[in-house]
């Protein structure tokens, strides 16, 4: 098992990541001193019916006793993230609170369990401890660190929101064993990212073994994702609440990318991955018409590695109209130039460029239209 540490002064917490360290559960919370005998732990039938029994005997062997909320079946699992699902759990929580029992949470799941988890966990009696036990490639490597929470309005994602920090991570890499294909694919798209970002050596591994090459071999998953959780954890301590320019390197690929999914919510057929992979070049294109992009040879190692991990280059049939409106232009004012790109200069190394005109950002959209 390695660890590493979130340096937030008296709000800082360890990131355990390691294969099958689940069972030591107990043993983490006992370092954080988390002295709750009575957890909730939020998750989402898919998941738990491959861990429940070997989370609740990790925990019995510290004393604590654990309550599953199972959130209900849903065709998309983003549906978790909503009020209905948050207020029965504040009510599950309220109820064994009331028996007199001190509670905390453990959210053992994706980023939609763990934003849902933390968002209740930051509100409850204005904050209760809770932990992060990701299930996901995407929250071991980004959503479980940072204490972002939150809960979807029908209005849109993420509407309601708190920046929580959880008290420990437990990435045991052995629960990715059952997640489906696509969400490994997803996964490696925010890991491409951070090796594009900050970490030349994270992009050559990936570059060298691929999807396969990483996901087979148990020492090197544990190395990619602790170099990006190494990355993602001190990025949050420099910024915890987003405002020194400094996180926001963390949204390379998400501004077109965000774009593309919003633009083609109805069809269901791009996942964040995906999108976010299209995201990263339509950036990398940009850069280059800025001339920002020093390293010439990026946008064709990072479509090669792309391929590699079954994310794709292009997005599908989406009007340029349609993308700009899904960034917040509206017709009269596309000529404003208002938005702010995380553009890649070397592998490893971004810039922050505000005001992207509207012709490059036009020429780069077209050029990854299929
Ligand atoms: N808080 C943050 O900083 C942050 C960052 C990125 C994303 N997010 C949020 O995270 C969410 C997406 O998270 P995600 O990509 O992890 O998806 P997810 O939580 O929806 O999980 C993906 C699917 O995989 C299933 N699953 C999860 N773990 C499994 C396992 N081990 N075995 C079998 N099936 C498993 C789930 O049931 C679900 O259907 C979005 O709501 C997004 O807004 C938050
Ligand atoms: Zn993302």
């Amino acid at each position: 098992m390695r660890a590493l540490q979130v340096r937030l002064k008296d709000r800082s917490y360890p990131i355990f990541v390691g294969r099958d360290i689940l069972s030591r559960a107990a043993d983490v919370l006992n370092k954080v001193k988390i002295s709750q005998k009575h957890a909730i732990v939020v998750s989402q039938k898919e998941i738990a019916a491959h861990c429940q029994w070997r989370l609740t005997d990790a925990l019995a062997k510290g004393g604590v006793e654990a309550a599953f909320f199972l959130t209900p079946a849903a065709k998309s699992s983003e549906a978790a993230k909503s009020q209905g699902t948050y207020f029965k759990l504040i009510k599950q929580l309220a109820l064994l609170d009331g028996k007199g029992r001190s509670v905390f949470l453990i959210a053992l799941g994706g980023g939609v369990i763990g934003d849902l988890t933390g968002f209740a966990a930051a509100v409850y009696r204005r904050g209760i401890p809770y932990i992060q036990i990701p299930t996901t490639l995407t929250a071991q490597v980004d959503s479980a660190i940072g204490g972002k929470t939150g809960i979807d309005l029908p209005e849109g994602k993420n509407l309601l929101g708190a920046i929580y920090q959880p008290r420990a991570v437990l990435s045991d890499t052995a629960l990715l064993d059952t997640l489906p294909d696509r969400h490994w694919s997803d996964g490696f798209a925010e890991v491409i990212k951070y090796g594009v970002i900050r970490d030349a050596r994270l992009f050559s591994i990936l570059e060298k073994n691929g999807k396969e090459g990483i996901r087979k071999n148990h020492r090197l998953l544990e190395k990619v994702i602790l170099r990006c959780a190494r990355i993602k954890a001190r990025i949050v301590s420099e910024d915890e609440w987003d405002k020194k320019d400094i996180r926001i390197v963390l949204n390379f690929g998400h501004t077109a990318g965000h774009a593309i999914e919003a633009a083609s919510r109805f069809s269901r057929e791009v996942t964040h991955g995906q999108a976010v992979a299209v995201g990263m070049l339509i950036a990398s294109d940009i850069a280059d018409s800025l001339g920002v992009l020093k390293d010439k040879t990026l946008t064709g190692r990072l479509e090669k590695t792309l391929l590699k991990f079954d994310l794709p280059l292009f997005y599908k049939g989406l009007s340029t109209e349609a993308l700009f409106r899904a960034m917040g232009y509206d017709k009269k004012k596309t000529d404003s130039g208002k938005n702010r790109f995380v553009l890649p200069v070397t592998i490893g190394k971004t810039a922050v460029v505000s005001d992207v005109p509207t012709d490059v950002l036009t020429k780069a959209l077209e050029k990854r239209r299929n």
